[in-house]
């Protein structure tokens, strides 16, 4: 998969962390955000560049980080087409995917250890968006009410 990822600086150890892991699983990765965890970054800024790749199709995931997962998942599911899930555990990251189909998911460094991330990823992408019922009723609500409240870019 292509995966673009990002984080502020307080995700800035977790997003090496994670790049790491999932080159090593073979991951194509866009890599966008803080430099160093030294220098505070913006979770605004940080969150744009995997939220504009994911909806405009040129990740097939997005993966965002800050120091509790939910400024960055503020701004990502600001933009139209992107389902962005802040998970702290493996349940509710095989969820995001199986009922919301979540394209982008949102840790908190703060919150969750390393070993427990790399967890929480490989879970959000391993599991598959259970289509044609319910789920896609919904999903496609999601995409209708999208569809009144956003501009196109
Ligand atoms: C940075 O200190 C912190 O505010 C940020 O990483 C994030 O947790 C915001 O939601």
């Amino acid at each position: 998969m292509i995966i673009a990822i990002s984080s502020d600086h307080a995700g800035y150890d977790l997003r090496k962390k994670l790049m790491e892991h999932l080159s090593l699983e073979g991951h194509s990765l866009i890599e966008y955000g803080a430099v160093s965890s030294d220098l505070a970054a913006s979770y605004v800024t940080a969150g744009q560049g995997v939220a504009h790749d994911v909806a405009a199709g040129l990740a097939d995931r997005g993966v965002v980080i800050c120091g509790t997962g939910i400024g960055i998942s503020i701004v990502c599911n600001k933009h139209k087409g992107i389902r962005c899930a802040l998970c702290s555990n493996e349940y509710m990251a095989r969820m995001s995917r199986q009922h919301n189909d979540a394209n982008v998911l949102a840790l908190g460094a703060r919150v969750v250890g390393s070993g427990l991330a790399v967890s929480i990823v490989d879970a959000f992408l391993q599991e598959t968006f259970e289509s044609g019922g319910r789920h896609q009723v919904r999903v496609n609500e999601i995409t209708a009410q999208e569809a009144a409240y956003f501009k196109d870019p």
